[in-house]
This record gives C-alpha cells, structure tokens and sequence, in this order.
C-alpha cells in the first residue's frame, strides 16, 4: 500500500497553526494513522539495518498503540520486517505487578506485540513491577542508565492521559526527571478502573519512565485518540509549559508529532474556531457552528446578534458572503426551529416539509438499538415513551448482555433468593460459592455471568413494560463480541452482524435509532454502531430500506453539540419524571455502578441535567424554554 511520510514540521509556523506549539498530524482515524505510524517505525528498524546498528525504541502500552502493534506485527508476517536488531524499553509498570497478572504492561506487551514478532527477548526492557521496595530505588537507577549505555531512544512512541501525563509521569514531575516510582493520580486510576474491574483494584504506585529520558528520544510521536483526549491536547498543545501538564514538556524537543483523530482534536482552535485562524469556505455545517459559538460569546440569541458581532469575531466573510446578518440570523433560527418535534415518528396529516421526520406512514415500525440494557431510556426514554404513545410498532433491541456491570453483591442478592426458595439448587449453591471466594477472575465464571445478564434482562423488561412496549418486542441480541467476561472485548465479527442484519431484515423498520455514541473508540457503543452500518450496508439494496431513516442518539456520557442536533423532542417536566423512573428500574446500575468513569452522577441525574442543559441552550439561543430536550442526529448510509 503506498503509504504517505509524516514529516515533521515545526509548529506556529503557518497562518492556520499560529496557536500551535507542538506539530500534530490529524486522520480521520485511528486506524489509518497507526498504519502509518507503524510505518515510520518499520522503515526506522530497516534504515537502521542497512547501518548495521541497532534499533533502540521506546514503546507505550494503554489503548492507543494497540492497532500501531498489530500492523507492525502485519508489516513483521507479511513483507518480513525483522526485528532482531530492535531493543525495547517500555515507558512504564504499574507497581507492585506480577509479571503473569493479565493486567500487567509486561502481559501486555507480550499479548500485543512481543509473542508474534522475531525480537530477541534479551532486547526486551520492561520495568519490574516485581522488585523489592528496598531495591526499588537502584532498580530505577539502573533502568535509566541502561538506556543511556545504548545511546539513548532512537523512537518514542506515547499516549497521554488525561492529567497530561505521558509515561507515567503525573502532574508535578519535573522536566528532568528520571526512571523512578511514583503515586497514580487519581484520574489516572479512575481511567484504569474498568480494566482493573473497580478501582479499589488500581494499583496506586507505578515505575515509569522520566521526562528527562524521553526528551532525549531523537524522535517522538504522541497517539492520541477520542473525544475525551480533546481537552487536554489543546492544553499541551496550545498552552504554556507547565509541571501541571507534563506532555508540555514535549513543546522544547524539536521533533516530536502527534498523530491525532478528529475527536482528539476537536478543540484545538483552528479546528473547534477555524474562522480565528484563516478564511474558511462556509459550508451549513460551519455556518451553523460558528454562529452558535457567536451567541455563546456575545451572550446573545441568535436573533439579536448584529453585523459588528460577526465582523468582530473572524465572520466577516460570511456576511459578505450572505450579504447581512439578519439575513443570516433568520435562516439560523428557522433552521433550529425545525429540529423540534413532538413528534419524532412524524405528525400524522400534517405538512412535514419543515420537519424532521416523515408524516407517512403515520404508524411507523421502530427498532430502538440499545447497546447496554439501559441506554434506550438514558438516552432517549422520553422520545421512547412519545413514540410508543403516538402509536407506533415500536421494538427494542439489546445488542449486549450488558453483564460485567452488575456487581458481585448484586448477583449474590439474587442468588441467594433463588436458594432460598429452592434450598436443594446445586447449581446456585456454586454460583455462590464462586462469588463469595471474592476471586478477582469471578467474572470468567459462566454460570455467574449468566446470572448476571438475567439480572439485566429482567430489568429492561420492567422498564419497557412500563413504557407500555409488549414483550414479544423486545430483543436481546446477546452479541458474542461481548462475552468475553472481562473489559476488553473481541473485535466485531460476521455472526454479530449477522444477529443485528437479521433482525432488521425481520423488522423492515422505519426508523432505527441507536447510539452514535463515539467518544470511546474501542468502546461497546462504537462496536455497536460498527454492527449497525455493517448491516444497512448489507440491506441497503432492498427496497423497504429506502423507506428507513436512521437516528443517532448519543450514550450516557455526551449531547450532540447543538449544530449537529438535527431532531430535538422535547419533554415536559411530568414527562422527564416518567423517564426517571424508567430508568430507575435498572436497579444494578444504581448507587455507584462498577463502571463509573470519574462522573460520580448516577445514569438519572446525568441524562436529566443533559436534557437540561441542551433546553437550555436552545432557549439561550431565543428559542422556546423547555423543561428538557433529547436529541438526535441523522446517519445517512
Ligand atoms: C502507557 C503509558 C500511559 C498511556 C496513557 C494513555 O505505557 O505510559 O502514559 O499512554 O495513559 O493511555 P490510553 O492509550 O489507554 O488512553
């Protein structure tokens, strides 16, 4: 494949990155950019082969490399890249770690790159989550200086988290520094929970790499992945050099790139405002952005924002171009307007050419995808609730059994019932033998996983026959991809598109809604999703998916930003009440669920304050004042 150089450039050298302090790469995917990250490195190890020297590297674990290993690993069986004259010196363990626990970087590395390529495991350095505290110290020392002795890095590849840290190297570590111990941040721990399965399982000290170590590296690439990566890569890149966000260290080496996705890149300025940094072409999509994120400024609706409003903020060419701003201001708010419907299966008998949704048929058969057994009424209850009221063949369809996230006490509550009715039941005496040996693997445990996804089926239930749905409509997929017990997932397969396929094809829908939640991309929504567009590809050609319009609501985490919102259903506030307590018949999700993330809002208050706050915007931008709104936005295939 003919695969294009990343060539360094220095940053804040062109009019567009004048903001930018650390040169960065941006792909439409993660996918293609590990491709040619993976790339560089190969050609690195081959120029260094032609020397006859060898090839030092500085690798990273974590999610982001994951698919930079896999086309190494490609590049080493299909066109022969040895590696024999690479050495490796990973950035980081945690400490203490056995080096055969599944959690342990060394595991990793091995999982993901070592055990399929031809390295000497004499070349291999991973710091030992294993040496004595006493040790510790020396241990640390010599790591370091062991790097040293072979010239120093030639490469190192990192990620970043979300406190800044690269390596492991949290806020508050010196520019300097070297290979030591050092304590976790708590975000750090957060972002590791589910792995770890809680994060009262995250080991609170690690070894790593210092900056000292990695600035010295002769060339540094930076992956960084996904919405939640967005925020702190405009600090680094764009903000000053402080111990408070170590990555910014990396602004003084002069050649380092960071290879980014759309999402992580998001917000640096000349993506997130790109009228600040150049002319732009002004298509819908900008136009709509950035007159939002004008109101936002001025504090203004949109119908009150003035022709100075737009000269003063880098729109001066859009109003040339559309000649005033009340021409523009009228169109805005028409747009907007339009996106609020009572009526998300359509209004029957009514004119629908400014609406979102068809009037014809006026019965319309829904499937409502739902990854986890509760997303359809986190994220869209009250449109689910509209929708089964307003008539409509409305089906759920769980993609996954959702059962890692019930707890272990959760399930024993339940075990324990059924024992109690049925004292002789060999079967739940195991299950609960198993829970209660507090075994951290409990999850491999089939019957107790089993166990667990019952739990989550029989809540959905409770909610969807709430909600009035019969059960004959309710689906529950089970996906496989799923059922590994554990937080890393097999990647999508044919039988789990051929599940989804299927049921559509049966359904023949009108409408799909499913969740277009992206912000993790290795993430059970995204692979979701994944199935979702594989199987429309399948189907497109028949002829009832002409007649299917696919809605995209977003998970538990996020909102559309109010440009993309293309259908915005509105909730009165008995209405956002009766979604509540849908939501509340998901009881193992309640106080305190296994798979937090670091927003300590349970799932009912989280979709309330989104719905909210996205009423709330619309109606800063002067239009009605809903109590709360849900949102969707259209995937065309
Ligand atoms: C891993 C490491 C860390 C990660 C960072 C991002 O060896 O040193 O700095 O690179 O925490 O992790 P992911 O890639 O999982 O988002």
């Amino acid at each position: 494949m003919g695969v294009k150089k990343i060539k360094y450039r220095p940053a804040g050298q062109f009019e567009e990155t004048r903001f930018e302090k650390i040169h960065n790469v941006i792909f439409s995917n993660s996918n293609e950019a590990s491709i040619h990250v993976a790339q560089e490195i190969a050609e690195l190890i081959k120029t260094k082969q032609k020397q006859n020297k060898k090839c030092i590297l500085g690798l990273a674990t974590g999610s982001s490399p994951i698919k930079v290993y896999e086309e190494l690993v490609r590049i080493h069986k299909e066109e022969g890249l040895s590696f024999s004259n690479v050495v490796t010196f990973n950035l980081d363990e945690y400490y203490p770690m056995e080096i055969n626990s599944t959690h342990s970087y060394y595991y990793f590395m091995h999982e993901h790159l070592f055990n399929h390529i031809n390295i000497d495991p004499k070349n291999i350095n991973i710091p030992s989550g294993t040496v004595s505290l006493k040790e510790l110290h020396q241990y640390c020392i010599d790591y370091g200086l062991k790097i040293k002795e072979y010239g120093g890095l030639d490469f190192q590849l990192l990620g970043i988290g979300r406190t800044g840290h690269i390596g492991f190297n949290e806020p508050g570590s010196h520019s300097n520094s070297g290979t030591r111990n050092i304590t976790l941040d708590h975000i750090t721990r957060v972002d590791a929970a589910p792995s770890f399965l809680g994060i009262n399982n995250v080991p609170k000290k690690a070894i790593t790499m210092g900056i000292g170590t990695v600035k010295k590296a002769k060339r540094i690439i930076l992956l960084a992945w996904g919405d939640n990566k967005a925020s702190i890569l405009k600090k680094t890149i764009e903000g000053e050099i402080t111990s408070e966000v170590p990555a910014t260290y990396l602004q003084e080496h002069n050649n380092t790139t960071f290879i980014l996705n759309e999402e992580a890149s998001q917000k640096l300025t000349r993506i997130k405002t790109p009228w600040l940094v150049r002319p732009c072409i002004w298509d819908k999509e900008l136009t709509s952005k950035a007159i939002i994120w004008l109101c936002v400024l001025t504090k203004k609706s949109i119908l009150k924002l003035t022709d100075k409003d737009y000269n003063n903020n880098g729109m001066s060419n859009l109003l040339a171009e559309e000649g005033s701003a009340y021409d523009l201001n009228i169109e805005m708010f028409n747009k907007i307007q339009h996106t609020i419907t009572g009526w998300p299966g359509g209004k029957p008998n009514a004119d629908d050419s400014s609406r979102p949704e068809r009037a014809t048929p006026s019965k319309k058969r829904v499937i409502i995808f739902s990854p986890h057994p509760d997303d359809d009424v986190i994220s869209m209850g009250g449109t689910f609730d509209r929708l089964v009221e307003q008539g409509h063949e409305v089906h759920v369809a769980y993609q996954t059994s959702g059962n890692i996230a019930v707890s272990n006490h959760e399930a024993l509550k339940y075990a324990e019932v059924i024992k109690d009715i049925d004292p002789k039941n060999t079967k739940i005496d195991a299950i609960i033998q198993k829970i209660n040996s507090e075994v951290i693997d409990v999850e491999n445990n089939i019957d107790v996983r089993r166990l667990k996804g019952l739990i989550r089926k029989r809540e959905s239930f409770s909610a969807t026959r709430f909600l009035g749905v019969p059960d004959k409509n309710i689906h529950f997929l089970n996906l496989p991809f799923y059922e590994t017990g554990t937080v890393k997932k097999k990647p999508l397969g044919q039988e789990d598109v051929d599940i989804v396929t299927k049921i559509i094809d049966k359904i023949k829908p009108h409408q799909i809604y499913a969740a277009g939640d992206l912000a993790d991309p290795h993430g059970t929504h995204k692979v979701c999703l994944d199935a979702i567009i594989a199987s429309l590809e399948i189907l497109k050609h028949n002829d009832y998916m002409n007649d299917c319009w696919v809605w995209l609501y977003r998970g538990a985490w996020h909102e559309w930003d109010i440009h993309q919102i293309e259908m915005a259903v509105p909730m009165s506030p008995d209405q956002v009440l009766k979604k509540r307590k849908a939501i509340f018949f998901h009881e193992s999700q309640k106080d305190g669920v296994m798979f937090q993330g670091d927003d300590t809002r349970e799932f009912w208050v989280r979709a309330e304050d989104r719905n909210y706050e996205t009423a709330r915007k619309y109606h800063a931008l002067g239009l009605a004042d809903y109590a709360a709104l849900e949102a969707f936005k259209r995937y065309h295939f």
